[in-house]
């Protein structure tokens, strides 16, 4: 790359504003996506209190920024700053895109568009499968939007939190036909066995920890696809043991680098083809195999 081709009078700007921001994987993927594209862009991370996002926003969007991305704790409050919200993102009810418009910045949800892609790039087929979805916080509303628009038969909904479960399912259930089920951790070894199972807890999450919410991996007997939105560590318990049986088995990196990817589609109106994304894939995972994901972790990243 040459510099004086990039950062210059004409350089368009981007970035993520979360608290805390230090440990976000965004800047590097996001820049690594600009230089791929050859677009003369630039991203950088913004830490912001609660309290200040309403100023930060609209002082963003006064500096003239074409895009921003959201992270926690922000994705639910930045919702009130925003002039529009894309249906999916307000389904979802969390927003971590934000693109400019000529009455402000329009929120869209990635994260859902990240999760979609690395289905179909895995060959996760989710239409008329049923679905075992482990979790009820942020990542686990993603993934039940999605298994209801991809047309799941079922969802059965497992959270250390019944009530959060219930939640979460209702509402689901609001937009969505097919059957739903909420049981508890103690239940799913006994339940009728889903074809694919998903991982949206934080259980087993960092370096060094070997914990699955799965207690009993005979579970995983005749599951078909077990998917963890969990990528540090890179294959975690939960997925080891899943893999002893016979299960296909993703992470969440794809998800991760799609969500990204989905980001800069919508701030450009485009389509990044599959053979660039695949090189994107390919050089931030070599970064990330390599020692640069000892800077992340999960939690901190959106
Ligand atoms: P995220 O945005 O990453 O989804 P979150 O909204 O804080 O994060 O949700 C974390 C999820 O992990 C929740 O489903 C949480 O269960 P509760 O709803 O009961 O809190 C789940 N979780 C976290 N620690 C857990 C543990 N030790 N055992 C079981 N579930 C756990």
């Amino acid at each position: 790359m040459n510099i004086f081709d990039f950062y210059n009078g004409h350089t368009k700007p981007y970035g993520i504003i979360g608290n805390p921001i230090e440990h976000s994987f965004s800047p590097v993927l996001q820049n690594t996506i600009l230089q791929k594209m050859g677009f003369n862009g630039v991203y950088v991370p913004f830490r912001v209190d609660e309290k200040d996002m309403q100023k930060a926003v609209e002082g963003l969007y006064a500096l003239g920024f074409e895009g921003l991305n959201v992270t926690v704790p922000h994705k639910i409050s930045v919702m009130n700053y925003l002039c529009c919200i894309d249906d999916t993102a307000e389904k979802v009810g969390a927003v971590n895109t934000l693109k400019r418009t000529e009455n402000g910045f329009k929120g869209y949800n990635t994260d859902i568009l990240g999760l979609k892609k690395s289905f179909y790039i895995n060959k996760i087929d989710v239409k008329g499968k049923k679905t075992m979805l482990i979790g009820a916080g942020g990542a686990a509303n993603s993934a039940a939007v999605l298994l209801s628009q991809l047309g799941a038969e079922k969802i059965v909904f497992v959270n250390r939190t019944n009530e959060k479960a219930e939640a979460l399912r209702k509402h689901i259930s609001s937009f969505y036909s097919g059957e739903t089920d909420v049981i508890s951790f103690d239940d799913m070894y006994t339940y009728e066995k889903p074809d694919i199972v998903i991982n949206a807890t934080s259980v087993g999450m960092g370096e060094g920890v070997w914990e699955s919410p799965v207690k009993e991996s005979g579970f995983f007997k005749d599951i078909n696809a077990v998917f963890d939105v969990i990528y540090i560590p890179w294959e975690t318990k939960f997925l080891n043991d899943a893999k002893k049986y016979g299960c296909k088995c993703v992470n969440g990196f794809d998800m991760l680098i799609y969500q990204g990817i989905a980001s800069y589609e919508i701030w450009h109106d485009i389509s990044v083809s599959d053979e660039t994304a695949l090189e994107i894939k390919d050089a931030l995972s070599e970064y990330f195999l390599k020692g640069g994901k000892k800077a992340v972790k999960r939690n901190e990243i959106k």
